[in-house]
């Protein structure tokens, strides 16, 4: 090549670097929420597809750290219609989220595609939540506002501007050579030719969370019935079978606040009607008043594919995609027609007589069933945006419904993604691994969403009972028997233990409400993982111990990634033993921590080895907690009903908690009918104890019926 041809080459290629790296800019747009733009970002992303904004009271309520990067450290830069974005990493720093994970809590080191799909046993990016936002051990967050599949590097690629670049070694000789050299960058490709960025503030990583939260309008506050015990039918089930059930569950005194109905509710399904089978099902509404008699209400699994047999087919067909599922249409949600008739028909045929809430089923994957990336849809919103926001929507427009009736909902949902932290839907799947369950409602809290470890069937009543005593300490307490047929009793050798379970979940309501009102008006994940805890330290990981970043010497510092337990609320740390354990190891986090049944010192800072028989799921209190437990009943306590409460203080310090209250049912708390009370208890030398309630604030919501207290730590 002649020089001069070289050197034009050279200056193009330079100059296409430079005239296509954007400088980012940084705007604080809500209290410690810094956002950017780079290029021309679509219409179309995760925010205003699901409706979300921020709470800008509680945001400014939050501790501030400053904007955690120095500007230069972060760039952007488009290039072949993408954007590609690049942040920093620090040599001891680890990172977590990017979404729904279920076997990993530790990100570094990972490349993933952000893709809403059917978990499919892999943390690859592929799941129910892909959430585009990750939370750094140094305390902030990033968010990318995009509905794009997004190519996440988290920590792998090398650049060659690095600040800490790795020094090429010698394979030949060098016995410490690594194939995966150290990388100081989270580098992410947009597909699109611009998009916002977000960053958040901590100073913890709790902290940033807690606004990431907020600024989608802060986590959703289920009714007080959300929260009690769920029993899903046999999918063919009809309404005397129902009923039966109900009627058992009252019998046996097995806890029940909602039953849910599977595909046999409709007269078709996959793909759906949304209407009822007159056969199973003849008088529905006459069903709904018995069951709300009874205090037990009404869930309906669904998907959203339109059936050619249902009345709606004929005028939402063009509103709907290019491509069926299932041989169903597909509505467009970005359509206000497509919408209408969708939701309109769910009003109609359920709501409007008194059905509680939505499983919505397969809105996540298969890529095999689900509607391909070369569909089209009405509106102009491509396949791919469709895909991962479909979960979303569906949250957003049935919630809008209630919302209208004025009646909160609890429901289910196969797929989120940012932005859905509001919507009271819980995720689950058809994964069924206990560990693996375990691992996602940690990651949970890394990603705005809720999920559930759900019951099916057991091989066994030892893994019958661990399965119960998880899903009794998470969002949801439910079985799914809509193939097994399963019900609480159904393993009798565990069946007094099983009950034992669902009762304590009643009686720890208090708390649990609490929790999730803590949630909603503070972005507080009611479920956590262990790495946004204070003073929690695992010991320092042998580099050949991890099972993502094995090949790394430059992590060594890093601690192990812990997956099997968690917080719950406040001040428990939950620790559960799945089938064919009998003993396990519980990292405490530094301070006392007590044995939640005994109340007696667990241990401080340390990790213990714990063994608790089958009846127990290990479960921990931090010195100072005050658990509020009410009496053991069958249902939730309804709107107005006082409730009696037991406080439970453990260990030596002073115990402060903050109880909330509400009707219960309504949207009224928006509307500021709420009150949290404000509860103390001292502990005296002698191990007596003395309690005190804020007084109730005149004309908002006042439930408590008497009061008792008990010291559990002697
Ligand atoms: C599955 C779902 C199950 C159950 C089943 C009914 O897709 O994950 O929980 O609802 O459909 O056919």
């Amino acid at each position: 090549m002649k020089p001069c041809r070289f050197l034009i080459l050279w200056i193009l290629a330079f100059l296409s670097d430079v005239c296509f790296a954007q400088k980012m800019q940084w705007k604080e747009v809500n209290p410690g929420v810094w956002k950017a733009v780079i290029g021309k970002p679509e219409a179309f992303n995760l925010i205003n597809a699901s409706g979300a904004s921020p709470n800008q009271n509680a945001l400014q309520q939050l501790a501030r750290s400053g904007f955690p990067f120095k500007s230069e450290e972060v760039s952007g830069k488009i290039s072949d219609a993408k954007t590609y974005l690049s942040f920093p990493l620090d040599r001891e720093e680890q990172i977590y989220g990017f979404g729904l994970n279920f076997q990993t809590v530790h990100q570094r080191g990972r490349i993933m595609q952000l893709h809403v799909d059917h978990f499919g046993g892999k943390d690859n990016g592929r799941t129910h939540a892909p959430t585009p936002f990750y939370v750094s051990s140094k305390g902030y967050g990033v968010f990318i506002n995009s509905a794009r599949y997004l190519d996440v590097y988290a920590g792998t690629g090398v650049r060659k501007d690095s600040k800490n670049p790795p020094v090429a070694q010698d394979r030949n000789t060098d016995k410490t050579w690594s194939a995966r050299p150290y990388s100081d960058a989270v580098e992410i490709m947009v597909p699109a030719g611009g998009v916002e960025v977000y960053v958040f503030e901590g100073p913890t990583p709790l902290e940033a969370i807690r606004r990431f939260n907020l600024f989608n309008g802060g986590g959703c506050l289920p009714p007080r019935w959300g929260l009690g015990f769920t029993q899903r039918v046999e999918r063919l089930y009809n309404a005397e079978d129902v009923k039966r059930e109900a009627g058992e569950f009252e019998e046996k005194g097995f806890p029940l606040d909602y039953i849910g109905l599977e595909p046999g509710w409709q007269s078709k399904s996959y793909p759906c009607t949304f209407e009822w089978d007159q056969g199973r099902f003849p008088n529905p509404k006459q069903l709904v008043s018995d069951m709300l008699a009874k205090g037990v209400r009404l869930n309906l699994w669904l998907n959203p594919y339109v059936s050619p047999s249902s009345s709606i087919y004929s005028s939402i067909l063009p509103y709907t995609g290019s491509h069926t599922v299932w041989v169903g249409a597909v509505p467009d949600l970005n359509t206000t027609q497509g919408r209408g008739m969708l939701f309109g028909k769910f009003k109609k045929e359920a709501i409007d007589i008194g059905i509680s809430g939505y499983k919505i089923d397969e809105v996540d994957g298969y890529d095999s069933w689900l509607w391909p990336d070369v569909a089209t849809f009405p509106s102009g919103i491509s396949a791919e945006q469709t895909r991962q926001t479909y979960g979303l929507q569906m949250q957003r427009y049935t919630t809008d419904i209630y919302r209208q009736k004025n009646e909160r909902t609890y429901g289910l949902i196969r797929a989120s993604n940012a932005g859905g932290v509001s919507y009271p839907f819980v995720i689950y799947n058809d994964y069924y691994n206990h560990e693996d369950f375990i691992t996602a409602l940690i990651n949970s809290s890394f990603a705005g969403v809720l999920w559930t470890p759900e019951v099916r069937a057991s091989k066994s009543g030892e893994e019958w009972l661990r399965r119960m005593q998880t899903v009794v300490f998470s969002p949801m307490a439910m079985i799914n028997a809509w193939s097994s047929g399963t019900k609480p009793w159904s393993y009798p050798e565990v069946t007094p233990q099983v009950k034992e379970m669902a009762e304590l979940r009643m009686q720890m309501m208090p708390y649990w409400y609490s929790e999730f009102a803590k949630y909603h008006f503070e972005g507080t994940p009611p479920f956590r993982a262990m790495n946004l805890e204070e003073g929690f330290k695992t010991e320092a990981r042998k580099v050949t111990e991890n099972t993502n970043l094995e090949e790394n010497p430059y992590l060594e510092a890093v601690a192990k990634e812990v997956k099997d337990q968690y917080m719950a609320g406040e001040y428990l740390l939950v620790a559960p033993l799945f089938a064919g354990q009998q003993t396990r190891k519980v990292i405490l986090p530094k301070g006392k921590w007590y044995d939640f049944y005994t109340g007696a010192y667990a241990g401080n800072g340390e990790i213990i080895t714990v063994t608790p028989g089958l009846d127990k799921i290990p479960v921990f209190v931090k010195d100072g907690g005050i658990i509020p437990f009410m009496p053991k009943k069958l249902h939730a306590p309804k709107a107005g009903e006082k409730t009696d409460i037991e406080f439970r203080h453990y260990g030596e310090k002073p115990g402060r908690y903050r109880l909330y209250d509400d009707d219960g049912e309504t949207f009224n708390y928006e509307k500021g009918e709420f009150s949290w009370r404000e509860i103390r208890i001292e502990k005296s030398k002698d191990g007596s104890i003395k309690g005190s309630v804020s007084s109730p604030q005149p004309g908002k919501p006042d439930n408590l019926g008497a009061i008792t207290w008990k010291s559990m730590t002697r």
